[in-house]
């Protein structure tokens, strides 16, 4: 396959065998989501301004976009900006919003060259223009991409997914089409932003921070958790791997028993169904 570029740096022969480990050692996670969390702790660390943070958090989303398509995820979902986020100060918010339009024109191309596609899920109509012509202009151009689904959360909320559902499963009742007694869990995920994603396997949260903050809360019922105290500009492909070889020890057993992996080494797929 031909090699990522997205972060224009050639990948180290060291790089690359760290990565071999993983695949050979286990299942790398089809999905992971990230809460990525701490660019102003790490900006005032440094003595900087908040922003500068969410600049060189930036770099870290390319470094791990390419890691993740190099070991053959499949989607790979960023927390950007949720819906409360939008209550902090206005210089914040669009100093955020700037970013992701100069990110978009610099990366959208890139994206494209390397067959990864882009995605959103949120309240998109809540952006200023140009941001929404931006996204909808990358969005468009990587749409038949295949090796990596990359998805943005923008101003989004696990919560606001739920209701979103709720509402439009609720029309159908109301207009006839559908029997109250017929909705599962199944039509619920399928009326979510995420309908046709799998549920993530992995989530990490980075900036030592123990909670979800209204992240895909009906999505993560079986993710595994993997917290992390390096602030997200920090956080860089060695990172992720050391993520994902705590996931690739964890026995996933969906509330059922575990089969040792003697008996069964890809244990924790046969136990999901
Ligand atoms: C995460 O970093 C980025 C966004 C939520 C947009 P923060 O901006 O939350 O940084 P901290 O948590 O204040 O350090
Ligand atoms: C979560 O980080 C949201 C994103 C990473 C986009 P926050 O910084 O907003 O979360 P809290 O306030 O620490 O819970
Ligand atoms: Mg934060």
């Amino acid at each position: 396959m031909k090699e990522l570029t997205l972060t224009k740096k050639r990948q180290t022969e060291d790089d690359k065998s760290r990565q071999q480990v993983l695949i050979e050692s286990g299942h790398i996670p089809e999905h992971i989501a990230i809460i990525m969390d701490g660019n102003g702790r790490w900006a005032k660390s440094k003595g900087s301004i908040r922003l500068h943070g969410h600049k060189v958090g930036v770099d870290s989303v390319r470094d791990i976009t390419e890691a993740c398509a190099q070991l053959g995820g499949t989607y790979l979902t960023l927390y950007a900006f949720s819906t409360e986020n939008w209550g902090r100060p206005t210089a914040e918010v669009r100093g955020l919003m700037r970013l992701l339009v100069s990110s978009l024109r610099k990366e959208a191309d890139n994206l494209h060259e390397n067959n990864i596609r882009l995605v959103t899920i949120g309240q998109l109509e809540r952006f200023p223009e140009d941001c929404i012509e931006e996204l909808t202009e990358a969005i468009e151009l990587t749409e038949q991409n295949t090796r990596l689904q990359l998805c943005l959360a923008l101003s989004y909320s696990g919560r606001w997914d739920i209701t979103e559902a709720v509402k439009k499963i609720a029309t159908h009742v109301k207009e006839g089409r559908l029997d109250p007694s017929l909705i599962n869990d199944q039509m619920i995920s399928d009326h979510l932003s995420t309908a046709n994603v799998p549920d993530p396997d992995l989530i990490i949260r980075t900036s030592g921070e123990y909670r979800i903050s209204n992240f895909l809360l009906w999505q993560l019922a079986y993710s595994e958790l993997y917290m992390t105290e390096r602030y997200w500009p920090d956080f860089r492909r060695n990172d992720l791997y050391q993520a994902i070889a705590s996931f690739q020890k964890r026995d996933r057993r969906f509330g059922k028993i575990s089969i040792s992996k003697d008996e069964n080494p890809s244990n924790s797929r046969l136990l999901k169904n």
